[in-house]
């Protein structure tokens, strides 16, 4: 029985663009394995993964959308590839399109506020058919996509059966709230008048705002990033600060078994035994000879998405600086995003040969990679809700270079902090300058310190990221909120209170006080 339905619109590796599918790709899958039984439900894209599947029809049911009845299926990936049951929401026309929330040529897709309002409605639909007692017993709903879902449930005849479900809603990306005008209403399920209040921030309807008004508990991926929302959200501080009583931070953790250096398919080389010097040493070689980079020079990246949030539009000019004002280091980019960012990197691999390299494209493979055989990993980001590139290139021992925002302050101490827990260099200001120096003390640092490069390899690669302590505290808010979850062994149910000591002893502990409590 699905005790967390997770609902998203990304889930990797069937639909990602950024952190979000790869939190939403492996959340469930580690909740299922400490005993909580977990789901996920995205829209069915025409994306190469997804139609990669079996599917088995498990619900169809229409919904009015405006002036239209939009017929749906809710479908099951047969072979449970993911670790955890995974559900897709098909409605043709809508959702069988070659991208996310963007056409690869054409851009944005203009009905994005339509796709999602049905998207939720569909969700719930098919939850309310499910009987009450096979029920989830959290809906746990991720980003402004699904912000919507906790005002449904409380204010819209249509779902009211379903109210009494506690909601989570989890922050990924504050910057995007999914706001739209009030003349889009007809596209809304019918929902109380009086209630309209909850919808509204600022004269439109908000997503966003509805989920952290309407939300049970409302959680976002670091505790700095919390903070940060209180004073710089867009507009929604003043209502941060007021639901500041049922919000938490909490960090999130990195598929382990994806993220192995040991296993890594994508890797030229893995790691064996404790050779990390080797395993960096060969992985850097293959990158050097593929981007043209002497061996002799510390290799710099920057992986991800060229947008405004990342700072990727300042690493250019700060690299032009840099390389300008006399400083050695090779330097390689991979992603897409902005034209201008993306234009601007794509001259640079020409003026400035076997000094900067980009591969302007989304290439997981190529990413594994770099993470393996680069020295340094850039994340100049002007807001960084947690961070997962910094976690990745940690465990691949590459030193991260980051600004202190958001979980890239609750991650990576400066090596300069006491009782020798500095896992990399931070940088304060979003600024050529800044950016530039501590570029500076990174090479510097490569250049004339190698032992404490070997040991800081050492240390950041032993950290544990995994998922479990996570998965400790997204339960402790399902039972804060009073969620009834029942937490299973998985191997033997009728032995169950036996086997949960053993295998999870901290939710086994919490669970017994929360039947005591729901028992009175
Ligand atoms: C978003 C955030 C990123 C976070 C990820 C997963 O992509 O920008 O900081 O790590 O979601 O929560």
């Amino acid at each position: 029985m699905i005790q967390v339905l997770h609902i998203s619109a990304e889930c990797y590796p069937a639909a990602k663009t950024g952190g979000l599918g790869d939190v939403v790709g492996s959340l469930p899958k580690y909740m299922t394995q400490a005993g909580i039984m977990s789901a996920a439900v995205i829209p069915k894209y025409a994306l190469k993964w997804i139609h990669g599947r079996a599917w088995d029809t498990v619900y169809r049911g229409a919904i009015r959308s405006d002036w239209r009845h939009l017929h749906f299926s809710v479908q099951q990936e047969r072979d449970n590839t993911l670790g955890f049951p995974f559900f897709v929401v098909d409605i043709p026309g809508l959702y069988d399109r070659p991208g996310i929330y963007s056409d690869p040529v054409l851009g944005h897709y203009e009905d994005e506020i339509e796709r999602y309002i049905v998207f939720q409605q569909a969700v719930l639909q098919w939850v309310a058919a499910f009987s009450p007692l096979e029920r989830p017993r959290v809906l746990h709903c991720h980003d402004h996509h699904t912000g919507l879902i906790p005002f449904m449930v409380q204010h819209s005849p249509d779902f009211r059966g379903l109210s009494n479900i506690p909601t989570v809603f989890t922050i990924h990306n504050g910057q995007y709230q999914g706001a739209f005008s009030w003349k889009h209403q007809a596209l809304l399920p019918y929902f109380d008048a009086w209630a309209r209040g909850y919808l509204d921030w600022n004269g439109a309807v908000n997503p966003m705002a509805a989920a952290v008004k309407c939300a049970w508990a409302v959680t976002t991926v670091s505790e700095s990033y919390l903070q940060e929302l209180h004073h710089n959200s867009m507009g929604l501080e003043p209502l941060f600060r007021a639901e500041w009583h049922k919000e938490y931070g909490i960090i999130n953790g990195i598929d382990a078994e994806v993220w192995d250096p040991v296993t890594d398919a994508a890797l030229q080389y893995r790691l064996e035994g404790d050779q990390i010097s080797a395993f960096k040493q060969q992985n850097k070689s293959a990158l050097c000879a593929w981007f043209g980079f002497p061996e002799d020079q510390p290799i710099i990246s920057y992986i991800g998405r060229m947008v405004g949030e990342k700072g990727s539009d300042l690493l250019p000019d700060a690299i032009k600086n840099y390389i300008h004002s006399g400083g050695s280091g090779s330097f390689l980019v991979l992603g897409t995003g902005d034209t201008w960012t993306q234009d601007q990197f794509r001259q640079m691999s020409y003026y400035y040969k076997g000094r900067v390299n980009a591969v302007i494209d989304y290439n997981e493979a190529l990413a594994h990679q770099i993470y393996a055989g680069s020295d340094f990993l850039i994340m100049p980001s002007r807001v960084e809700p947690c961070g997962l590139n910094q976690l990745y290139s940690m465990r691949y021992g590459t030193i991260p270079i980051v600004r202190s925002i958001g979980g890239l302050k609750d991650t990576v101490p400066d090596i300069a902090a006491p009782y020798g827990s500095g896992r990399g260099i931070r940088f304060d200001q979003v600024s050529f300058d800044d950016i530039g120096y501590a570029i500076h003390r990174a090479v510097s640092m490569w250049q004339y310190e190698p032992g404490i490069v070997a040991m800081l390899r050492r240390r950041i690669m032993s950290i544990d990221f995994s998922w479990e302590h996570a998965v400790q505290q997204y339960f402790s808010v399902y039972q804060r909120i009073g969620a009834p979850i029942e937490v299973f062994s998985g191997r033997k149910e009728q032995d169950n209170v036996q086997e949960e000591k053993e295998e999870t002893p901290d939710i086994q502990h919490k669970t017994r006080k929360s039947k005591s409590k729901q028992a009175k």
